[in-house]
């Protein structure tokens, strides 16, 4: 299976979590690439069957990088998924931070395969939640149940 990830990540907190989700899908023999969404174009990414997007929680919603790259968002594969994982400070039900990813999607051919993750920093510039391992861990296993 061709899995593409795409993140943004200020402080580098998602880009660790989207490391370690790699590492658990790439040991079960599927193919990922990961890039940031400040290396790609949106209108050209590469074919895959599953596409995980992951941003931090600015300001109660996707990191502006990450709004415009979905707004622009072109997927070329038919039948393609997708998964996404965001970043946040604090749960604050306002910072609907995945509803908001997943509006962005809705006029694209591409289609949720699960619900999304959230993930909490400790602080501004994290560290990671502790046990963010064991959510990504069930993420994955969810996503490729899902396949
Ligand atoms: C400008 C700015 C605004 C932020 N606003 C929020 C917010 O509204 N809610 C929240 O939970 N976290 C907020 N945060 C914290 C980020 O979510 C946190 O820095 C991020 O998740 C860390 O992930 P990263 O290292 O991948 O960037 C904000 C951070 C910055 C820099």
């Amino acid at each position: 299976m061709k899995i593409c990830i795409a993140y943004e990540s200020k402080f580098g907190n998602g880009k660790g979590c989207m490391e370690y989700l790699q590492g658990v899908m790439s040991k079960k023999d599927h193919d990922v690439e990961m890039f940031s969404v400040r290396e790609r174009e949106p209108t050209s990414l590469p074919p895959a069957d599953l596409y995980i997007f992951s941003s931090p929680t600015q300001i109660g919603s996707p990191a502006r990088k990450m709004k415009k790259f979905l707004k622009k968002l072109e997927i070329s594969q038919e039948g393609a998924k997708y998964a996404l994982v965001a970043t946040c400070l604090s749960s604050n039900p306002k910072a609907n931070t995945l509803e908001k990813m997943e509006k962005l999607l809705q006029p694209k051919d591409i289609s949720k395969i699960t619900d999304g993750l959230m993930i909490k920093v400790k602080g501004i510039k994290g560290p990671l939640e502790s046990g963010y391992k064991e959510k990504l861990d069930t993420f994955a296993e969810d996503i490729l149940k899902s396949l």
